[in-house]
């Protein structure tokens, strides 16, 4: 579980965290910024005119207050491991390709995992992933789904993972390619790393490329209903 659950999250998935440096801001040097502002406009080639605006105590307190409710609330949220900007405060996000292959080939061995549910065990690929193919999915992944299916508007669940083996047609395994389901991870590309190996671990398509070039293709098909796995068309019908 994330301790950050509930606190407000950029688009990469990190929680706002009010810098270092700015967190020993003393608060005397809070600016309030209501009198002395300019009248942009018609006025500006004639004379300079301020309004003088008067600030009362009730406004000030008002300001001081929210500003003070703003910040105990980031830090709250960010302060807990004091870890300030960065890196990703999210500690059990995968960043490198290495730790992604020592995931699938130790950690959780795809060796390990079931075969895609009503699919064969080896079936011809498309183009992209072929000649052949064989596709498991580790047990959280299979955890999300329904006979067979993956429940309609569900999506699988963060630490999901589909491996697919590309296979020579002599049966030789020759690529492993890779999806990790880690939706905070500022590495994912539709909630998923996307990986592909050889299997010894040369990295031939690396996360940090956030499945450019993969979920375009992902996304034709059933792959918008299916959280981009594609390989649910290659079901048998009941
Ligand atoms: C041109 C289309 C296309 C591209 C590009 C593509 N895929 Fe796929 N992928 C598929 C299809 C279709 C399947 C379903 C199995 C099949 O029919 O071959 C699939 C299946 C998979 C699977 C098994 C899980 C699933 O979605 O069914 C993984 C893992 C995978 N692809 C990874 C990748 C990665 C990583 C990339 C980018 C490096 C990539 N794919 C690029 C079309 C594509």
């Amino acid at each position: 579980m994330n301790a950050a659950h509930g606190c407000p999250r950029d688009t990469r998935g990190r929680r706002f965290s009010i810098p270092e440096s700015r967190r020993s801001e003393p608060r005397s040097r809070t600016r309030i910024g209501v009198s002395g502002e300019r009248i942009p406009g018609i006025f500006q080639n004639t004379a300079v005119i301020q309004i003088q605006l008067p600030v009362t105590n009730t406004l000030r307190a008002a300001v001081l207050t929210s500003a003070l409710v703003m910040l105990g609330y980031a830090m709250a949220c960010g302060g807990r491991n004091q870890s300030v900007v960065a890196p990703s405060p999210n500690t059990s996000a995968l960043a490198t390709d290495s730790a992604l292959f020592s995931l699938v080939t130790q950690t959780d061995p795809f060796n390990s995992y079931s075969l895609f549910p009503s699919v064969d065990a080896v079936f011809n690929g498309t183009a992209f992933h072929g000649p052949l193919d064989r596709v498991r999915m580790n047990a959280k992944a299979l955890a999300a789904l329904q006979s067979g299916k993956l429940p309609p508007g569900t999506k699988f669940p963060d630490g999901s993972v589909v491996f697919k083996e590309i296979l020579t047609n002599g049966g030789t395994t020759t690529t492993y390619s890779v999806m990790y389901k880690d939706t905070g991870n500022p590495q994912a590309g539709g909630g998923w790393l996307w990986s592909e190996f050889s299997p010894s671990g040369v990295v031939g398509f690396p996360i940090g490329n956030r499945g450019a070039g993969c979920t375009g293709c992902h996304s034709l098909g059933r792959g918008p209903t299916n959280d981009l796995v594609r390989t649910f068309e290659r079901q048998h019908s009941p």
